[in-house]
């Protein structure tokens, strides 16, 4: 079994990261294979809307000189797939819209290619816009016919500086309890 989390951060090891990677901890802890994919400092840009991936239908996006194809990959490698954005302007990051934008567009040109994944969205934010980061975040999802996974909260964490949000103490156990339960449906799914 294998968990893919990709971090829609501009900064690198920021509070989207460590929220991520305490989502992994406990799946790691009972054998699944985790990566962390680190959006920031990698070409990226939005989707072009030419539909070159409903012609081709090949599983990839048409524009091969950035990560997304590579990110598309190892979501189609993964059972579990975690998507983490900072709230920017009450918004996902560009590089985040620019990822489910087109491995979103990818997937649907190809007969909803994440579908029956496990899935789930976790936001870091200072103050205020979370929850619409996370609806955004869930729309990749659902829309993909994937079954997200929740918590005992919504998967937000507070934070501002990097490392912040390791002071959230509620943030911090709701996303280690979204692992557990990740983990817990991964094993009654092999049953
Ligand atoms: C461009 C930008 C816009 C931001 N907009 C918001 C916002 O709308 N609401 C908020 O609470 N925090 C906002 N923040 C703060 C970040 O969400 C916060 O610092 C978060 O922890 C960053 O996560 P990271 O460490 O993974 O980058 C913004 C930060 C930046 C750089």
């Amino acid at each position: 079994m294998r968990a893919v989390a990709f971090c829609g951060s501009a900064r690198k090891n920021g509070n989207t990261a460590l929220l991520l990677n305490t989502v992994l901890e406990p799946l790691a802890a009972v054998g699944v294979e985790t990566e962390l994919v680190e959006l920031a400092g990698s070409e990226i840009s939005g989707c072009k809307a030419c539909m070159g991936c409903f012609k081709n239908k090949d599983q990839r996006c048409v524009f091969d000189n950035d990560v997304v194809n590579e990110c598309i990959e190892k979501m189609a490698a993964a059972d579990v797939i975690l998507l983490g954005s900072p709230t920017y302007f009450s918004d996902i990051s560009s590089e985040m819209k620019a990822l489910i934008d087109r491995s979103g567009l990818v997937s649907r040109a190809n007969g909803n290619m994440f579908k029956r994944k496990l899935g789930a969205g976790v936001v870091a934010v200072r103050r205020a816009g979370a929850i619409h980061v996370f609806d955004s975040l869930n729309h990749f999802f659902l829309i993909g016919e994937m079954i997200v996974v929740g918590s005992s909260y919504w998967n937000i964490g507070f934070g501002r500086e990097k490392g912040e949000v390791a002071g959230d103490e509620e943030g911090m156990s709701t996303m280690k309890t979204l692992g557990e339960n990740i983990g817990w449906l991964l094993k009654k799914l092999q049953q």
